[in-house]
């Protein structure tokens, strides 16, 4: 199915991804369930919640990879799912999917070459972002869980997209990358990248503009860093999180002491 640029959303300039009343579900599990978004280009979005919370599956149909049972997603102003618009989207998947008894470099290609890159340049320019030039030539099945978390980046960036859905990137990979890794994401914001990052960890979300808290399929609170402490009076974003799911620090549901509320009225 080809998406058809809705004027609606163009002449909304500057929101990237849009989605309203989304939702997914599988037998009885509401994984999405009933989620309005809307990203502005150029902003880093973190998208935090517990496993089992429903982020990849929101993810995947941000990106049109999988069909909502109810609602819609606009991507850059193009109905979801949409073949055209895939080339505008870079998704980095939680778990690789990779060619493992190919090498770094022939993945690469293989992927590159999908989204029309085909060029040594593009290539030889992600493979040293990740610092995997030195393993260009090594098959993917000798890599480390941390080199295949690299690599399944680099594939990710090599075709410049506009819009980045990316699923735990950070995942095994060390510290010090994990800061490199920050500071180019930083850069493609600047440059006006739109850029969503799921995380099951808090220690991320510092790092990015707007936060998006999901518990049980839905978005329950959405803002800066700053404004969800002052919203919830929590210290920090694990206690905010907590308040919004309407639970005490330890866990505990709140009761008729009530949830806040998570968006601003
Ligand atoms: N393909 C699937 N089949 C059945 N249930 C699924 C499938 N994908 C996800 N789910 C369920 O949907 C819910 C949300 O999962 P998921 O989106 O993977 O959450 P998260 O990424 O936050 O860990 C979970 O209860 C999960 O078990
Ligand atoms: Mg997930």
């Amino acid at each position: 199915m080809t998406g058809t640029a809705n004027p609606a959303f163009e002449a909304r300039r500057g929101v990237a991804v849009e989605a309203t009343g989304v939702r997914k579900t599988f037998g009885p599990i509401h994984a999405v369930d009933g989620v309005d978004l809307e990203l502005a280009a150029g902003r880093i979005y973190g998208l935090l919640g517990p496993n089992g919370s429903g982020k990849t599956t929101l993810i995947r149909l941000l990106t049109g990879l999988a069909q909502p049972a109810g609602g819609e997603v606009h991507v850059l102003g193009t109905k979801m799912p949409s073949r055209e618009a895939l080339s505008r989207i870079g998704y980095m998947p939680q778990s690789e999917a990779l060619y493992p008894e190919l090498s770094v470099a022939e993945n690469l290609g293989f992927f590159a070459r999908l989204e029309g890159r085909s060029g040594r340049a593009a290539i030889d320019r992600v493979l040293e972002l990740v610092e995997l030039g030195d393993r260009r030539g090594s098959p993917v099945l000798e890599l480390s869980g941390g080199m295949r978390r690299r690599l399944s980046l680099a594939i990710t960036l090599v075709h410049e997209p506009p819009v980045l859905f990316l699923d735990e990137p950070t995942v095994g990979v060390d510290p010090a990358l994990r800061v490199q890794f920050w500071s180019h994401f930083r850069r493609l914001a600047a440059g006006g990248t739109t850029i969503l990052v799921a995380s099951h960890v808090m220690d991320e979300a510092d790092r990015c503009d707007e936060l998006l808290f999901m518990r049980g399929g839905k978005v329950i609170g959405q803002g800066t860093g700053r404004e969800l402490r002052a919203r919830t009076g929590s210290e920090n974003l694990e206690d905010a999180f907590l308040r919004l799911a309407g639970l005490d620090s330890e866990g505990r549901p709140l009761g008729d002491r009530g949830a806040v509320e998570g968006r601003p009225s």
